[in-house]
């Protein structure tokens, strides 16, 4: 069988499947749930700095060809997440797995961005995402930072500041920023947070927002009303920014968007992707749906001559 090991910004990772972020709550028996089920790194459920509610069910419908979900970002706050994350190190250090945890954070100002990246650190996650698609509540309109490339460069570095200071004697997080797929050019943003000191990125997050009529009660299935697409029907979408985000800046990609094969994996990994997030596609293939994608991203290497995935990482580009 071909070897899935990756090194990711310096960290070993077992395989490239990620566990994506807001699939499974922050807590570090679902996180190791993930991992036993194949994942090669897990992502956390985007962190506030204090608890945040999300929105009244239903918050989440899964069809065959896309998933709509307006769950609202809830969470505990880094208080009570934050710790998860130890937790989660002890075990899988406990059980010899190879399986980093990226911190995924979102704040509504870029102090809070600040604050949260000083917090987070001390929980000594492998790596620290930054979700830039939430609203920026100091600007006029509450235009999310992930669309504006002034706020995007805002926060990316101050995150970089804040973890940096929050870690003194050792070596600093590597910072990643989620873009958010919903803006005319991503790799305007991509270049612009590159330049401004990001690690690498994960793309994409969820497209929208979307809307889903309920027949039989004549009106939106979602209690928002609106939420944010995901699954299948975004591929095609999603794989074209991991390309653009590739040959504007050639830095890692964690590259998510529909993933529920092997070979939707290798797809985004030609693309330009080093490691590959699977969301939607847990709720399609079940809880196994990261070993089923490595034994497929295998099998798919092995009939085609392929040993090392490095060969493939942006082979759509030459
Ligand atoms: C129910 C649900 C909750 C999500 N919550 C978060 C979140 O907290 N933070 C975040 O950055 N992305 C969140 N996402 C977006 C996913 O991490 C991922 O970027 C997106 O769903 C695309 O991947 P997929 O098609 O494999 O689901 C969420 C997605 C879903 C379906």
């Amino acid at each position: 069988m071909a070897d899935l090991k990756v090194k990711f910004l310096g960290i070993e990772f077992a395989n490239p499947t990620i566990l994506a972020s807001g699939i499974y709550p922050t807590t570090a028996g679902a996180l190791l749930k993930a991992v036993e089920n194949g994942a090669g790194g897990v992502t956390t459920k985007s962190i506030w700095l204090e608890a945040h509610k999300g929105h009244p069910a239903p918050t989440l419908l899964t069809t065959e060809h896309f998933t709509i979900n307006a769950v609202g970002l809830s969470d505990e706050g880094v208080s009570k997440s934050g710790p998860e994350i130890l937790a989660y190190k002890n075990k899988i250090a406990e059980k010899g797995h190879c399986a980093p945890v990226i911190a995924s954070i979102v704040a509504g100002t870029k102090t809070d961005f600040g604050f949260l990246a000083e917090k987070i650190t001390q929980f000594a996650p492998d790596i620290i995402e930054i979700n830039i698609s939430c609203p920026n509540v100091e600007e006029e309109f509450g235009k999310p930072f992930a669309c504006d490339v002034k706020s995007a460069v805002e926060v990316t570095k101050i995150v970089n500041k804040f973890a940096a200071n929050a870690v003194k004697s050792r070596t600093k997080l590597p910072v990643i920023v989620k873009l958010s797929p919903n803006v005319l050019d991503i790799s305007e943003i991509a270049k612009a947070v590159a330049d401004a000191g990001a690690s690498g990125f994960c793309a994409v997050n969820t497209f929208g927002p979307g809307m889903v009529i309920d027949l039989e009660k004549r009106k939106p299935f979602l209690s928002n009303k609106v939420g944010g697409v995901s699954g299948p029907g975004i591929k095609p979408l999603a794989v074209r920014c991991v390309y653009d985000i590739y040959k504007a800046t050639k830095l890692p990609i964690i590259g998510m968007g529909g993933i529920t094969t092997g070979t939707d994996a290798i797809e985004f990994i030609m693309a330009g992707a080093n490691l590959v997030g699977i969301g939607a596609g847990v709720y399609m293939r079940g809880p196994q749906a990261f070993k089923l994608v490595c034994n497929e991203m295998s099998e798919w290497m092995d009939s085609h001559g392929v040993k090392d995935l490095q060969e493939l990482v942006g082979a759509a580009h030459k």
